[in-house]
Order: C-alpha cells, then sequence, then structure tokens
C-alpha cells in the first residue's frame, strides 16, 4: 500500500486546488461584492474500501454545495478529498482529459471523472464505483497491470527490419498518417476494456479492446515492417476473437474512438491473409 499512499499524500490538501478554489471563489466574490451564491446541494454515493481494514466494500454519501466547486465529478471528488474526508482515495492528474488516470464509473458509465459533468439539475445521488471487473487496489484506484501488460504484449513500437533510405528519417505520406487517426489519440484510460463483457469473463486471454486497437495502430503504420508478425501474434481465438462486436467499447470511450472499428480491422485483413 506505500506506493499508493505516496501518489496520494501528493494529492491537493492545504494549499492545494482545494484552497485554489477557495481563493478563485473568494476572488471573484470580493471582486464584484455580490451575495453569497445560493447552496445548490449533491450527495456523492462513493464506493469505499481499504484493505487495511477489516470493514467490508461499501458506498458512503458526502453531500456537498456544487455552487463552491468546479463543474465536474472530479471537482467534486477533490472538492470532498480536500475538505470533508482526506482518506478518499483516486487517481488523478491531468483535470482536462489526457492522462486517462481519472477513469472511473460514474452512475453506471464508464468515463473520466474529469470531462463527466455534475448533473446539478438531478435531485438524486451520483454514484461512484471502480472500473468493473477489475482487482480494487484502495476506494476508487484499480489494479492496472493486467491491462498494461496486456499493452506491452502488442509491442508498441515502431519496429523495422532496414534502415532508413536516407540512413536518418522514415518518411510517411500524409495519407498513410491520416491511418493512424482515431487510434493515436488513445489515452489508455481502460474505459473500453473494462466495459466489453468478453473482457470480463476472459481478461488474461483476451487483449481486449485498448490493447486490439493499439495492435491496429502499428498494423496499420506504413513504417513498420512487422505487420505480418503482428497479425499472427494477435490472431488467435481468445486474443482477438473474444471479441464478438457488442460495442460497448465504443460506447464507453471518453476520447469519441471506436476500438469495435480497429478490432473489426484486424479480423478483416487477417481473414484476407487466409484466404
Ligand atoms: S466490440 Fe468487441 S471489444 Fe468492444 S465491447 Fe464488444 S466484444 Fe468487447
Ligand atoms: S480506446 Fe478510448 S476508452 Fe479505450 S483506452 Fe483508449 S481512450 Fe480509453
Ligand atoms: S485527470 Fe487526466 S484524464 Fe482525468
Amino acid at each position: 500500500m506505500s506506493t499508493v499512499s505516496r501518489v496520494f499524500r501528493r494529492l491537493p490538501s492545504g494549499e492545494g486546488a482545494g484552497s485554489v478554489l477557495a481563493r478563485a471563489f473568494s476572488s471573484s466574490t470580493a471582486s464584484s461584492a455580490v451575495e453569497p451564491k445560493a447552496s445548490k446541494p449533491k450527495t456523492f454515493s462513493i464506493y469505499r474500501w481499504n484493505p487495511d481494514h477489516t470493514e467490508k466494500p461499501r458506498l458512503e454519501n458526502y453531500t456537498i454545495n456544487t455552487k463552491e466547486c468546479g463543474p465536474m465529478v472530479l471537482d467534486a471528488l477533490i472538492k470532498i478529498k480536500s475538505e470533508t474526508d482526506p482518506s478518499l482515495t483516486f487517481r488523478r492528474s491531468c483535470r482536462e482529459g489526457i492522462c486517462g488516470s481519472c477513469a472511473m464509473n460514474i452512475n453506471g458509465c464508464n468515463g473520466l471523472a474529469c470531462l463527466t459533468k455534475i448533473e446539478v439539475a438531478s435531485d438524486s445521488a451520483t454514484t461512484i464505483t471502480p472500473l468493473p471487473h477489475m482487482f480494487v487496489v484502495k476506494d476508487l484506484v484499480v489494479d492496472m497491470t493486467n491491462f498494461y501488460n496486456q499493452y506491452k504484449s502488442i509491442e508498441p513500437w515502431l519496429k523495422r527490419k532496414t534502415p532508413p533510405q536516407d540512413g536518418k528519417e522514415i518518411l510517411q505520406s500524409k495519407k498513410d498518417r491520416a491511418k493512424l487517426d482515431g487510434m493515436y489519440e488513445c489515452i489508455l484510460c481502460a474505459c473500453c476494456s473494462t466495459s466489453c463483457p468478453s473482457y470480463w469473463w476472459n481478461p488474461e486471454k483476451y487483449l481486449g479492446p485498448a490493447a486490439l486497437l493499439h495492435a491496429n495502430r502499428w498494423i496499420s503504420d506504413s513504417r513498420d515492417e512487422y505487420t505480418e508478425e503482428r497479425l499472427d501474434a494477435v490472431t488467435d481465438e481468445f486474443k482477438l476473437y473474444r471479441c464478438h462486436t457488442i460495442m460497448n467499447c465504443t460506447r464507453a470511450c471518453p476520447k469519441g474512438l471506436n476500438p469495435a472499428k480497429e478490432i473489426a480491422h484486424i479480423k478483416k485483413i487477417g481473414m484476407a491473409r487466409a484466404i
């Protein structure tokens, strides 16, 4: 648990985001000298589990005034951690949908807390749980080891058999570069894989939509010279063909990517090769 505690000692408290927000709110209030904003309470029902305690996992309710924090679910979590319960544990870094670390399940849908708006219009509580079917390290933090190992297994780097023609650069046409659109943007948040029923049932054997999207990213790269070997490595009854085109992955992706389409592309060229 020491890694987790180290990570979370760096989360905002005292002079952190809580006070930055407090300063932002106090300065805007002071400069405009307006009446304090009306309270808009919202309850968050958050999954709590600490492996160092004997208590079973539970949902804990926290009610905050949403007028006093930013508009996103991550803002609410930071407020709760800063002001109410410093033991609440979750990952976050960029706060703008780039690092992929704040992936969690919000009201039944996987998503990034920093890109998901607080439903202020609804009076019902927002339920926040860890990404489904993953081992929980603590509270909203899940163990990503298997997910990262699967990513590593597709060898996500450029592989060549021949040196560049000019000895310096491997050139790529604009048209070939465009073939990577819709894949290079993946931030490895795991929202797709952890929403995929096939991945739930076979997490060790099925690579899952995120790793397969990256496999296709390198299969489709005109500069890579290991296309056949890459296809050989993933065209497998379990690694690839556990995908049954259920499309949950595409629905879940907070970056608007389409992993199901990329998986279909691997299947298509795999089949063409076999004919
Ligand atoms: S399309 Fe394939 S990868 Fe996506 S959710 Fe369905 S089974 Fe999983
Ligand atoms: S494809 Fe989308 S949901 Fe899946 S890991 Fe990449 S960014 Fe996340
Ligand atoms: S904090 Fe980086 S994606 Fe949400």
